[in-house]
Parts: structure tokens; C-alpha cells; sequence
């Protein structure tokens, strides 16, 4: 089977094809970060103006790059929600269009399915069920993944989400958008200082659920009381990144734990973070567990998570069917059924 998939939740436009026996044949995307970055985050009606233009664009340099004829698709995958409306529409009006025109079916996927999923694009050995730690710009969650559809969310951040923590954190020290990797990159620079170590909020606390608004708020207090200079600097983005790695690390092992899951799957842009990736690979031993994660530009959102997404919903269920176009900006992952 061969899925088109098309993303365009938030601000990146992606488009991939993936074939159930060859496995990802391209995949091309459009970065939106010029447009936003003088705004010091995403302006959704720039986001939905600029998926407009480069769609069919990046559609034409796809198939150039997989070298295939349209005819030979069997559906199409779009992202349905979660994510910006206009942004959305976008992607689900092109699906739409175009599988009316090819004569083909069209699926809606899950934005979040499409995370949990995607390391199955290069990972065969993953199998359910496994326990996932989702961390995006909007979610930071801990699923209990039993097999495609069947989720069950065990904690939650209870305020912002991990990325945004990195996101306005990074605004807070004058870097730019987007923080998570500026930050990040930043950290490398830094070392573990005594007057720069950030509560792990929740973290000694029973439940699995997350909070990182404090944490923000420390580091604001902290950059507020100190010389401004590029080694304090530093050194508060390594003790801010060490806390939210650390809170993340406490709260998935004790799932695991609960659990008794055997394999963890980390996915969602934060997933990309080398000092994440770094303490958790520490600590396999001890957790007893095999990690999974996407490669790095396939944590953060692309394509062909959803054409993979959209693969794995077409094995198991019948495509939409239908050419009203719906989108979910606001869509829990656990209302999902197999
Ligand atoms: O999954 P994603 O691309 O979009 C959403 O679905 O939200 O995640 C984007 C988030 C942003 O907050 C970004 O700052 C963060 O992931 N991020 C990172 C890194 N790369 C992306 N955070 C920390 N370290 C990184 N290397
Ligand atoms: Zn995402």
C-alpha cells in the first residue's frame, strides 16, 4: 500500500510517501521559523498563508524526488487536528482535492498518533504494547500505548508543556524562536553551577503527571538577580534543561515501573534533545527497558509520520469517505478508538 501523508498542523508544511513494502520512499518539508521569528513565536494566519503557498510546490518536488506517477497512490493522509485551524484546513482542503482528483480515499489522522507512531518508520523491532513519552511544543505526555487506537494517557503536564517550557524560557534569555534547540545548543556552553539548579517540580510527589510553569518562573527570578554574562547565561539554560530531563526521567520511570512495560517510545520534538537522549540511554540498565525514538527530524513534525499513521489506520479501518472537510483543532488522544 503506498499512503501519501500531509502535515500541516502548526508551522511546518510536510509531505512524505510511504510504501508498506519499500517503507519511506521521500520526504520533503517547509520550516516556517523565518516567518515567525520576528514575532517571537507562531502568528496563525501567517502559519495557514504560508502552508497555502508552498503546498503544491513541495507536492511537485515530492514526487519528482520519489520518481513516482500519482496513479500509483492508494490514499491519502492528512493531519485532522489537534493544531491551528486555519493551518489544518490547509492540509485537509489539499487531501481532499487531491484524492477526489486521483480517485483514491483520504484519512484523517491524529497529529499525536502521528508522533507515537513514528518510530515505526525505521524501527522494525518495536512492538506494542510499550509505554510513550510524548513531548511536544503542546503536549507533554505518558501513554500507555496497548496497540494502535488504544490509548491510555497516565499523566500530563498540568500547565505548559515541555517544549513551551523550552520555547519561553528561550525567549526569557533573548534567543531565538524556536527556543528548544537554541536553548539547547546553549546548554552545551553551560555547566552544573550551584546558584543555577531549578526546582523539579511534582517530581517527589505520588501521580505521574507534570508541571514546568514554576520552573519558568525560577529561571526568570534567577536571570533577574544575576550578572548578565554569556557563562551565566549558559549556565542557567544547563540547569533548566537538566531539570525538565530530570522531571521527565522521574515520572517515566516510575510509569514504567507501574507499568511493567518493557519498551518506552520517546516521540515529539523535544524527543530531539541530545541531553534528553543522553540521560535516558544512561539509565537503560535500570529501567530494564528497550528506547525507541524517531530519528531527529522525524521527531519534531513531518510528513511521514502521518503517511506511516495513515498506513497503519487503512490496514485496520475504512478511509473517510466522505468530501466534507473536518478538522479537530482541539482533539484528545484517548477519545481515539482502534
Ligand atoms: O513535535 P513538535 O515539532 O511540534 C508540536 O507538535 O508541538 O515540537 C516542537 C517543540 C518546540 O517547542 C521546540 O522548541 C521543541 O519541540 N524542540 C526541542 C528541540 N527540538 C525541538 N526542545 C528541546 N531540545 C531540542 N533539541
Ligand atoms: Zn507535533
Amino acid at each position: 500500500m503506498r499512503v501519501l501523508g500531509i502535515e500541516s498542523s502548526c508551522d511546518d508544511t510536510g509531505i512524505a510517501l510511504y510504501d508498506s513494502a519499500d517503507g519511506l520512499l521521500a520526504h520533503v518539508l517547509h520550516s516556517q521559523t523565518d516567518t515567525h521569528q520576528p514575532y517571537g513565536g507562531v502568528v496563525p494566519e501567517l502559519a495557514s498563508r504560508d502552508h497555502s503557498r508552498r503546498i503544491v510546490p513541495l507536492l511537485q518536488q515530492l514526487l519528482r524526488q520519489a520518481n513516482v506517477d500519482p496513479q500509483s497512490l492508494d490514499a491519502i493522509a492528512y493531519t485532522a487536528g489537534p493544531g491551528l485551524m486555519g493551518a489544518l484546513l490547509v492540509g485537509a482542503c489539499f487531501a481532499k482535492a487531491l484524492a477526489y482528483a486521483w480517485k483514491i480515499p483520504s484519512i484523517g489522522i491524529h497529529h499525536l498518533e502521528g508522533h507515537l507512531l513514528a518510530p515505526f518508520l525505521e524501527e522494525p523491532a518495536l512492538e506494542f504494547p510499550f509505554l510513550a513519552l510524548l513531548v511536544s511544543g503542546g503536549h507533554t505526555l505518558l501513554v500507555d500505548v496497548k496497540e494502535i487506537g488504544h490509548y491510555t494517557i497516565l499523566g500530563e503536564s498540568l500547565d505548559d508543556a515541555a517544549g513551551e517550557a523550552f520555547d519561553k524560557t528561550a525567549k526569557l534569555l533573548g534567543l531565538p524562536y524556536p527556543g528548544g534547540p537554541a536553548l539547547s545548543a546553549l546548554a552545551k556552553q553551560g555547566q552544573s553551577n550551584p546558584h543555577f539548579i531549578f526546582p523539579k517540580p511534582l517530581a517527589n510527589k505520588p501521580g505521574l503527571d507534570f508541571s514546568f510553569s514554576g520552573l519558568k518562573t525560577s529561571v526568570m527570578n534567577a536571570w533577574k538577580n544575576t550578572e548578565h554574562s554569556e557563562q551565566n547565561k549558559a549556565d542557567i539554560a544547563f540547569g533548566f534543561q537538566e531539570a525538565v530531563v530530570q522531571s521527565l526521567f522521574i515520572k517515566t520511570k516510575y510509569a514504567l515501573e507501574k507499568t511493567a512495560l518493557k519498551r518506552l517510545v520517546i516521540a515529539g520534538g523535544v524527543g530531539a534533545n541530545e541531553c534528553l537522549r543522553q540521560t535516558f540511554e544512561s539509565l537503560v540498565p535500570s529501567l530494564a527497558t528497550q528506547i525507541y525514538y524517531p530519528r531527529p527530524d522525524f521527531c519534531t513534525d513531518n510528513g511521514a509520520m502521518i503517511a506511516y499513521a495513515g498506513y497503519a489506520r487503512l490496514k485496520q479501518s475504512k478511509p473517510d469517505g466522505t468530501l466534507a472537510t473536518i478538522v479537530h483543532p482541539r482533539w484528545p488522544l484517548d477519545s481515539l478508538s482502534k
